[in-house]
């Protein structure tokens, strides 16, 4: 255990709620969270999903399904949250998906399922929580973005507009409820080895490799390490910022 969190009683341990914490960033996330002494609350989109969240998770949190694009599935999760712990004081929206092609060939269905799962689902998790962390002064939003919002990516207009959108909503709620002592940051990873990753051929990845400073792939903890920061006591004093975990990637 690390930190300040690691100190507390079980019930005075903050709930995190991870969405999208099956598999990849979400699940290294998840653990990080636990490791430093949080309830972790993980979600996927199946209950054989959410069971391999606990089991994960080994009693230091558990698995719930919440769809995040799904106003009901979102409100299913949070009554039994409620029910079951208190609301989350800290919230990691993770859960993303890519649908990618030009645009000129980018079925409607494309744009709209990764723009409402991608970003739209802020609004759906986020706001329900609010209240909670305004009532105890004390809250930590993180927004998982890409490096792709600021470098653009050809064929994947949609995803890019999903993680541009995640980085200017994440300012704009920071300036909303920094005196309430809730902050609220994106975190863009750069080239992480994850599922999503491994969909692409080895030519396509050493191309990327060889254009890394750090000359290497990032890794899921790279992003959890960070994410912990941010959800920190330590953290207070940074909000509305992207933190760029990329290698040196992009640096702009
Ligand atoms: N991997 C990278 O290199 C990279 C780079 C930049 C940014 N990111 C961002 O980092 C985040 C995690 O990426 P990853 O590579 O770890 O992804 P991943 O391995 O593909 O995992 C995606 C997670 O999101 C969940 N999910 C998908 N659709 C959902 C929905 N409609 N509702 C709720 N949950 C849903 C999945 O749950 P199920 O398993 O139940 O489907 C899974 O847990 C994403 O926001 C991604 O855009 C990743």
């Amino acid at each position: 255990m690390s930190g300040e969190d690691s100190n507390r009683s079980d019930d005075e341990r903050r709930v995190a709620l991870v969405t999208g914490a099956t598999r990849g960033i979400g699940a290294a996330i998840a653990r990080r969270l636990a490791s430093d002494g949080h309830r972790v609350i993980g979600t996927a989109t199946s209950t054989q999903g959410a069971a391999q969240i606990s089991a994960a998770l080994a009693g230091m949190g558990e698995g719930m399904v919440m769809r995040v694009e799904d106003e009901a599935s979102v409100a299913d999760a949070y009554r039994e949250i409620e029910d079951r712990y208190e609301m989350p004081l800290v919230i990691v929206n993770n859960a993303g998906v890519t649908r990618d092609n030009l645009l000129l060939r980018m079925k409607a269905e494309d744009w709209q399922t990764v723009v409402q799962t991608n970003l739209s689902s802020l609004y759906l998790v986020i706001k329900p929580a609010l209240r909670h962390m305004m009532k105890a002064r004390w809250g930590r939003i993180i927004n998982l973005s890409s490096v792709v919002a600021r470098m653009g990516n050809p064929g994947q207009s949609n995803y890019v507009a999903s993680k541009a959108g995640i980085e200017g909503f994440t300012r704009s709620l920071a300036q909303e409820i920094a005196s309430r002592g809730i902050t609220v940051n994106a975190v863009a990873p750069g080239f992480i080895e994850t599922d999503m990753t491994a969909q692409l051929e080895e030519s396509q990845v050493q191309q990327m490799r060889e254009r890394i400073p750090v000359g290497r792939l990032g890794s899921v903890e790279d992003i959890a390490h960070a994410v912990s920061f941010l959800a920190s006591d330590g953290a207070g004093y940074v909000t509305g910022e992207t933190l760029q975990i990329n290698g040196g990637l992009y640096m702009g």
